[in-house]
């Protein structure tokens, strides 16, 4: 059943549940990953078939349900700030069947990420760079991530163009997608691009070895 739900879903099909959070994303202002994001997404899981993935923004928990239809072997631990989304996460996730593998987090994610063992997460997703204050936060997040990303573990963030990211401009959002790319091409454990799906969506692998 679930097998059949995840490749339904890898052609970019979505149930009536995520159909219903696209359009509550739009009608209030939800800042959620665009749908050729999550398709992606919930594909590179399933290639990487992670016991564990950590996300770094919540939301209404609409990119969680992507991650975790992607391999139902995974479980999920998630950070919100807002209580309020955290908790039309949570009921959201327990509508898609999936609460017992989601574990909803209300914190700041960086201090979320330092508390979980090292390299535990085959999976890392940042859904926050836009709302990090300043370059400084980047570098914490990123030195956190690092914490818990598993070698050969796969590190994904989004919005990387809507932001104007690799593109140049001088916004708050701008310089702190630009410090997450230097940080990343700075790291020799990782190797990564950026594919121009969506709003823009970086990726790197953690190299489990020697690095080539
Ligand atoms: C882009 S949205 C996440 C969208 C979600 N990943 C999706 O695609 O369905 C970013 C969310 O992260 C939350 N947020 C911002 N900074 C955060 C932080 N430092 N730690 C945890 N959550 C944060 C915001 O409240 C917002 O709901």
């Amino acid at each position: 059943m679930e097998e059949a739900a995840a490749a339904e879903l890898a052609s970019g099909a979505r149930d009536a549940l995520l159909a219903r959070l696209e359009e509550q994303a739009t009608a209030e202002n939800v800042p959620i990953i665009e749908r050729q994001s999550a398709v992606l997404i919930s594909l590179l899981t399933r290639l990487v078939r992670p016991d564990l993935i950590v996300e770094l923004g919540t939301a209404t928990g609409y990119s969680a349900i992507w991650l975790l239809r992607g391999w139902p072997q995974a479980r999920l631990i998630t950070f919100e700030v807002d209580e309020s989304r955290a908790a039309q996460a949570r009921r959201n996730l327990a509508e898609a069947g999936l609460a017992e593998r989601t574990e909803v987090r209300v914190e700041n994610a960086v201090g979320g990420l330092a508390r979980l063992p090292s390299e535990s997460a085959a999976v890392v997703v940042n859904d926050v760079l836009n709302g990090l204050r300043d370059e400084l936060r980047v570098e914490e997040c990123f030195r956190q991530v690092m914490h818990v990303l598993k070698p050969g573990g796969l590190l994904l963030a989004d919005n990387e163009l809507g932001a104007g990211g690799v593109q140049g401009g001088e916004t708050r959002e701008v310089r702190c997608v630009r410090r997450w790319n230097q940080l990343v091409a700075a790291e020799g454990s990782l190797s990564g691009s950026i594919v121009p799906v969506g709003d823009g969506l970086s990726m790197a692998v953690r190299h489990a070895g020697a690095a080539p």
